[in-house]
């Protein structure tokens, strides 16, 4: 037996973006939805989305409740749903998309740019998060100062943040060294600006900061600053089995 729980046939299309609950009322009465092949009368009619077939204007319906979107993050935006000041994320969703209420899994700084993973998926999100799962995150980083191979094995040791913080070993990649570096930094931790403080504990400062990947993520190099595009199946799959969260072993 499932468990699914009914819900309002309106509320239902109207939560996947096929418009205002008024709208859907109104193409209910054109007889251009159907539930399992029989033309909907009522808009309050209650359905089992995972379940029942659903079609508006002869297009099945494709039942989401969960979404996962990889954003290319400009610099000048807020890592957050809403703000006061800033222009945000989520501004930069589809209406379409909007409908899904996803946020920000963790946060990139307001001029850092690079990959972001919007969800709504809360136990992904938390795992993602959580210090239990280590995901690795690695940045590319522009660092004015000449980066060492002292700064690699503090790194490596774990640097001791302005609050007295120490972090977890991390792998610093010298891309390119002089007065101005090129590197490729690798952390699991996200405490708030690390690797710019981590940097700051070496006496260098951080001018660019790019993120690349979360996990097995990476970001597309296909989508421009501000373009955003669902995960593949695929990808979906990595990042679950990253968390443990398909094939849960008895850790
Ligand atoms: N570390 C930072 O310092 N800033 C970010 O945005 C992400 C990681």
């Amino acid at each position: 037996m499932s468990k699914e729980k009914a819900q309002r046939l309106d509320k239902v299309l109207a939560n996947l973006g096929y418009g205002s609950r008024k709208e859907i009322k109104q193409l209910i009465r054109q007889g251009q939805i159907t539930v399992n092949d029989v033309l909907a009368v009522r808009p309050e009619q209650h359905v089992q989305p995972e379940q029942d077939v659903l079609t508006v204007c002869g297009e099945v319906v494709r039942y989401r409740n969960t979404v996962y979107f990889m954003l290319h993050k400009p610099p000048g935006m807020i890592s957050a749903t809403e703000d006061t000041r800033w222009p945000v994320v989520t501004d930069l969703l589809s209406a379409e998309d909007s409908v899904f209420d996803v946020f920000p899994v963790g946060r990139l700084d307001k001029d850092t740019e690079g990959l972001l993973l919007l969800t709504n998926d809360g136990v992904l999100a938390h795992r993602l998060l959580s210090p239990k799962w280590k995901v690795d995150k690695r940045y590319r980083a522009t660092v004015e100062g000449q980066v060492t191979e002292a700064d690699v094995a503090a790194f490596a040791q774990g640097v001791v943040l302005d609050d007295g913080y120490k972090t977890q070993p991390s792998v610093l990649e010298i891309v390119t060294s002089g007065p101005v570096s090129e590197v490729l930094v690798t952390i699991s931790e996200g405490k708030f600006h690390q690797v710019k403080r981590m940097f700051e504990a070496v006496g260098k400062t951080v001018t660019y900061l790019k993120r690349l990947t979360m996990g097995p993520l990476a970001l597309d190099e296909t989508l421009a600053l501000g373009e955003y595009r669902e995960l593949t199946d695929e990808e979906k799959q990595q990042l679950f089995a990253a968390v443990r969260l398909i094939g849960e072993t008895s850790k």
